[in-house]
């Protein structure tokens, strides 16, 4: 496995890898690995000759006050997951190389990008397809996984290629999660163990919607009801949003598009301590 910081470097590896005729696969990560970034990997690597994972903490996706500086970081043993996953390069810019002085270009979805997360996080998605955009244009990847756990930035990430007639199959894969459903993500290691006993209300919230649905409950308001009642009941919970909208153009779902079995995506954002969590399900 071959790591490498610098875009000239990728990119060379990039043309090498599409002269001999392979397929280059791409998980984008921002490091801090669990088995929901190795599950991206593996798909990928099944489906590609080339393996490449990046592996940046993109500045322009974190807010003033976010956790940009605390966010976790741990290359050797995030090289070492990838190593064992026979992954092939592992791309690792820096800010200053990804976002040289004077650059003024980003990329934007329009409409997509200030509801959900973007209301609570204003600009974090601009930074997310300005890094993405940015990331296909030096990887060149063919195919590229993302995992439902972000599943408005899988949305958006969509509408992006199609929009900007990216050349890259882009692969949504499931929400792989903790024995007690918490879902896997670099942010629980911030997570007291109180907080992160209190975080099994979050799956808990989204199975109870899902029961309500099961059950034959179609009304918006009251699917949301039942997600928001258990986080409610947590007391080191605190409830950011919870929504129920399109799954694919991310607009309140209404009672009529329940009923009619439109895919919709329960969405939520929860703070346990200063620790904000996500977390979603598809419907049905
Ligand atoms: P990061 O949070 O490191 O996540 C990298 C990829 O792993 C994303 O596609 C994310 O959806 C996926 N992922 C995270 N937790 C997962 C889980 N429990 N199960 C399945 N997949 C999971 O998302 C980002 O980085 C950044 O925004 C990035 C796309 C790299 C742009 O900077």
């Amino acid at each position: 496995m071959e790591v490498v910081a610098e875009i000239a470097a990728m990119r060379a590896a990039a043309e090498r890898a599409r002269a001999s005729g392979a397929r280059i696969g791409f998980v984008p990560t921002m490091g801090a690995l669990h088995q929901g970034h190795l599950s991206l990997v593996r798909h990928v690597r099944a489906r590609s000759d080339v393996t490449v994972v990046s592996i940046f903490v993109n500045p322009t996706q974190f807010g003033p006050g976010e956790d940009l500086a605390r966010y976790p970081r741990n290359l050797q043993r995030d090289c070492e997951l990838l190593a064992a996953e026979h992954v092939d390069l592992v791309f690792t810019p820096t800010a200053a190389s990804m976002y040289p002085d004077g650059s003024r270009t980003f990329v934007e979805v329009a409409g997509m990008s200030d509801t959900l997360e973007g209301r609570s996080r204003p600009g974090h998605f601009r930074g997310v397809t300005t890094v993405v955009a940015k990331l296909f244009g030096i990887v060149a990847p063919h195919v590229a996984a993302f995992g439902q756990k972000d599943a408005q930035q899988a949305v958006i990430l969509r509408r992006m290629v199609a929009d900007l007639m990216m050349p890259v199959e882009v692969e949504i894969l499931p929400t792989c999660r903790d024995t007690d459903g918490v879902a896997l993500s670099s942010r629980n290691v911030y997570l007291s163990p109180e907080e992160r006993r209190a975080a099994r209300a979050i799956p808990a919230g989204l199975d109870a919607a899902k029961a309500a649905w099961q059950a034959g409950e179609r009304e918006p308001a009251v699917l949301v009801a039942a997600a928001r009642a258990s986080i409610d009941r947590e007391p080191l919970l605190r409830m950011d949003y919870v929504a129920l909208v399109g799954a694919d153009n991310l607009e309140p779902a209404t009672r009529a598009q329940a009923e009619a079995g439109t895919a919709l995506l329960l969405a939520m954002a929860v703070f346990a301590g200063t620790t904000r969590l996500i977390d979603n399900t598809l419907l049905p």
